[in-house]
């Protein structure tokens, strides 16, 4: 029985929750702890099968319970892409195995991504998916659906089988012209020049356009700009089923990393102005930005020292999230009912999840510093490394398990 006393609320007054069934005996009594639901991550590339060098599920799913998840969905850019049936059977028993080894029974969903050769395999999967992934622009692999036809075909099934479409919007064709006018530029920032708001924006209209053509649920992962923003209030406000997700990096890293960060700073969509952060801000107070993903994709430190352009996109994040968004608390950025909404009320929602008893247990007066060698990804490093977050996660507790962080 794990039995939690005498804890603290959002709210700050004391409570006593019902006690959880479970092997292990544990009383956990502290009034200097809080309570909150535990964390769900929409949005994980956790890279089995193929990429298990950057990171795999024995790893990953450490460094969730340490960040204070015990829910992933995790993303199709595998290797092989998750894009037929068999392939997501063949992950699933990757994961389960690498899960049963390590001894963490990490709840987790997997979307499904759209490849315009495959996508008559959507209705054989529909009640074994979380969604399904639609990179409208290429980033890490090849998955991408960059004409109309098959783009429209992919709403119209997902309408038709219930299905909520995710979108990874940046619009390929810009992102190519752009990358040709900025072929002679060098330096990573010319990252966020070629994949430009503009590339993110365009493909965001396009996506609502479709979603009130069809009227599929769509999902907008890491929105990034004060431009996104507006289009998705508009489609909200218009009553559409349109939900919309930002990332740690977008609401806590700006262009100004650069310098610092070089390759670890590469990330799609690319790291903005302080302008869009403060926009970001604001939509999470006005409810257009629903929830928080970690995004969290591991590549190796060798990889991210590559010079632009083969260096790889994407950087870790589900360890930091949570004390990043309970650091950004203390400055009075976000109420403890907003990380809440963000973490997992809003996407228990949006994803139709059932309830369970995960929670997590944070300490809002601890301070701790972002040390990569404490780090349990197994790429070993996060673009906050050497700051001091002040409150971090104590207990996870999963499946009637405590873990302790
Ligand atoms: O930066 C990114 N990295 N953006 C993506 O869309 C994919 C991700 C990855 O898988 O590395
Ligand atoms: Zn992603």
């Amino acid at each position: 029985m794990i039995k939690i006393e005498k804890v603290r609320n959002s709210q700050g007054a004391l409570i006593s929750v019902a006690p959880i069934a479970s092997e292990q005996n544990v009383v956990i009594d502290d009034a200097n702890l809080t309570l909150l639901p535990a964390l769900i991550d929409p949005h994980v590339h956790f890279r089995t099968p193929g990429h298990e060098y950057k990171e795999d599920w024995r790893t990953a799913a450490q460094a969730a319970v340490r960040g204070g998840y015990t829910t992933v969905f995790d993303m199709p850019n595998t290797l092989p892409p998750t894009i037929t049936r068999a392939y997501l059977h063949e992950k699933k028993a990757l994961i389960d195995s690498q899960l049963q080894e390590i001894g963490i029974p990490l709840r987790y969903r997997l979307f499904f991504g759209a490849d315009k050769n495959h996508l008559d395999e959507i209705v054989k999967v529909k009640d074994e998916i979380i969604g399904i992934k639609v990179f409208m622009g290429c980033s890490t692999g090849n998955l991408v659906i960059d004409d109309d036809e098959s783009l429209e075909k992919v709403f119209r099934i997902a309408a038709e089988n219930n299905l909520i479409v995710a979108v990874h919007a940046e619009d390929e064709h810009l992102m190519r012209e752009r990358k040709v006018e900025f072929k002679d530029k060098v330096g990573y920032a010319i990252h966020s020049e070629i994949r430009n708001v503009e590339v993110a924006s365009r493909a965001v209209k396009k996506a609502i356009a479709l979603t009130e053509r069809y009227k599929t649920r769509l999902y907008i992962l890491h929105v990034s700009s004060a431009a996104e923003i507006q289009l998705i209030d508009r489609a909200k406000q218009a009553g559409l089923p349109v939900y919309a997700e930002t990332t740690p990096h977008h609401l806590f890293l700006d262009t100004t990393v650069y310098p610092v960060l070089k390759g670890k700073a590469v990330v799609n969509p690319p790291l903005r102005l302080a302008s869009d952060r403060a926009a970001l801000f604001s939509a999470i107070h006005a409810g257009t930005i629903d929830t928080i993903g970690s995004d969290h994709a591991p590549h190796t430190v060798a990889e991210k020292e590559k010079k632009y352009g083969e260096c790889p996109s994407g950087m870790p994040g589900i360890e930091t999230t949570l004390p990043l968004l309970l650091n950004a608390y203390h400055e009075n950025l976000l109420s403890l009912d907003e990380i809440i909404s963000l973490t997992s009320k809003r996407a228990k929602e949006i994803f139709n999840l059932e309830n369970n008893d995960d929670v997590v247990l944070v300490d809002l007066q601890k301070k701790r510093e972002v040390s990569e060698s404490e780090l349990k990804t197994k790429c070993g490093w996060s673009p906050y490394a050497g700051k001091v977050l002040y409150g971090c996660p104590v207990y996870t507790i999963l499946w009637g398990r405590c873990f302790f962080v």
